[in-house]
């Protein structure tokens, strides 16, 4: 199997773990106050694990929930077993599971797979990107005031509640719209296809979108720190449009 291929069945391994327990009631624990992780996060990344273990032994992963290796040097495979803990714990079917390869810290593959519709995303570095397997490509919208933007608000949102407030009215002020679909792998796929224009966060892990920045690239989108620089997966920050919005955005929530 090449790697775009171990990266497609990790995350089916994962989403059929989901899949399985979706709807049923399940043990909740709290990494913070209103950070839940579940037994089926554990056993949705074990599932996972041992699909890349069994076809790639040398390789070397981070995984949100058993940690691991860095994520910028040699191979490494870059989990996160249910992107959206909070949307699965209340039956909010937007979940997923997400598997990235990066080389040196460049993306090499990226799949997304959506759990309950079973969309999946994928791309490989320098191949574009696809949703089942139909190329996909960011949207065409110019202007601000015609542009959906996603967005996210990171687990330490009690404390920063007021200035995520700041940063949202000044992107409403701006902008179309703006959806919050609740898993940030999803937020960034549905930039690649066009879904919404541009997505912005602050609070995300390597595991939320090593994925899922691969996928908007390769769809022809671009990503950026808030200030507009080039992405090293480990920044808090993000920023993923179409390229046509971007500047608008950056503008938009540095103040
Ligand atoms: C979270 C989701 C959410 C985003 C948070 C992430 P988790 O991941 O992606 O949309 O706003 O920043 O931590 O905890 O469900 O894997
Ligand atoms: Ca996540
Ligand atoms: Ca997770």
């Amino acid at each position: 199997m090449n790697d775009l291929e171990v990266a497609l069945a990790a995350t089916r391994a994962g989403t059929d773990v989901i899949r399985r327990h979706f709807g049923a009631s399940v043990r909740t624990e709290w990494k913070g106050a209103v950070d839940p992780v579940t037994e089926v996060d554990r056993l949705a990344e074990e599932a996972i694990l041992s699909v890349i273990r069994t076809y790639r032994p040398d390789d070397r992963i981070l995984a949100e929930e058993s940690g691991g290796h860095d994520w910028d040097r040699g191979r490494v495979w870059i989990v996160d077993p249910i992107d959206g803990t909070v949307n699965f714990v209340h039956g909010f079917p937007q979940v997923a599971t997400s598997v990235g390869l990066r080389r040196d810290g460049a993306g090499v593959v990226g799949v997304v797979e959506s759990a309950v519709d079973q969309e999946t995303f994928a791309a490989e570095s320098g191949a574009g990107a696809t949703l089942d397997g139909e190329q996909i490509r960011v949207s065409g919208i110019e202007e601000a005031g015609r542009a959906l933007v996603g967005t996210g608000f990171a687990y330490d949102r009690q404390e920063r509640a007021q200035s995520m407030a700041d940063t949202l009215a000044g992107v409403l002020q701006r902008f179309q719209g703006i959806r919050r679909v609740g898993s940030a792998a999803l937020d960034l796929c549905w930039v690649a296809c066009g879904r919404m224009d541009a997505y912005w966060e602050y609070g995300v892990k390597p595991w939320d979108t090593a994925a899922g920045a691969l996928i908007v690239t390769e769809a022809g989108g671009r990503i950026s720190t808030f200030t507009g620089d080039a992405y090293p997966l480990d920044d808090p920050g993000i920023v993923a449009t179409n390229g046509l919005v971007h500047d608008a955005l950056v503008e938009a929530i540095s103040g």
